[in-house]
């Protein structure tokens, strides 16, 4: 299984001081140079964190894979199209919402998703759906053209309980399977982390990466602290 980045949280730790450090196209070279195999940033309609810079930033300099996750909106098709990104992932955005909450209405959304995923493959922009693990919505994401599928793991992220955790394992790979038979691209994310992600290696043969962005960035900046502090004591001596 490998692993893209997400670099949103290092953009949303420079606004929140109005600065220009830390850069989250540094950080995006920096994951590439250790082994991620893409970068995602998601640029939302409010730019709480990625904002239109940062995306051209990364168009320009991102050597693996970028993934521009974005909404289904006439001014994000815009951008998808005038930036080129090597793949969309579309997602559902609430303005009020701390992140994505949960995967997209693809039975609502068809017959926009249609000309959507349809222009940007015009554009030779292949689409990926983030979706809840539900074996409809899969049949429903490949029929709509997308070339592949993320499934949301939002649920699976917050179980504690063994037997839940295993049959939310199983719903994952129902999904997962049904993808790669359909021909699609099978890739997961959403919260996470260097505990979940143990049992959630056991989906390594029908899951063929995972997205993650904020157990990655507050590990980056608990175990740098350490050099962090003691470079600044160095010059402080
Ligand atoms: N995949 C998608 C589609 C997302 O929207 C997000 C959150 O931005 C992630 C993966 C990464 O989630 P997390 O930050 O919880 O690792």
């Amino acid at each position: 299984m490998q692993l893209a980045v997400n670099v949103d949280h290092i953009a949303t730790l420079r606004n929140a001081r109005k600065e220009q450090e830390p850069d989250p196209t540094t950080a995006a070279h920096l994951a590439e140079l250790a082994g991620a195999v893409g970068i995602v940033c998601h640029l939302r309609e409010d730019r709480r964190h990625i904002r239109d810079h940062d995306l051209l930033l990364l168009r320009e300099t991102v050597k693996t894979k970028l993934d521009l996750e974005m909404a289904a909106t006439e001014e994000m098709l815009r951008i998808a199209i005038q930036t080129k990104p090597d793949l969309v992932t579309l997602v559902p955005e609430r303005r009020e919402e701390l992140t994505t909450e949960g995967g997209l209405d693809v039975k609502t959304m068809r017959a926009a998703l249609a000309p959507f995923i349809e222009e940007l493959a015009r554009h030779e922009i292949p689409t990926s759906l983030f979706i809840e693990a539900d074996t409809d919505l899969v049949r429903l994401s490949a029929e709509l053209g997308a070339a592949y599928i993320e499934l949301h793991t939002g649920t699976y992220s917050r179980l504690r309980k063994p037997d839940e955790i295993q049959f939310e394992l199983m719903r994952l790979r129902k999904s997962a399977t049904l993808g790669r038979e359909l021909g699609l691209h099978v890739v997961a994310g959403h919260g996470l982390n260097y505990i979940n992600i143990i049992p959630f290696k056991s989906l390594s043969d029908v899951i063929e990466e995972v997205s993650i962005g904020h157990a990655l960035i507050a590990r980056a900046a608990l175990v740098g602290i350490d050099r962090a502090v003691r470079d600044m004591i160095q010059l402080l001596n």
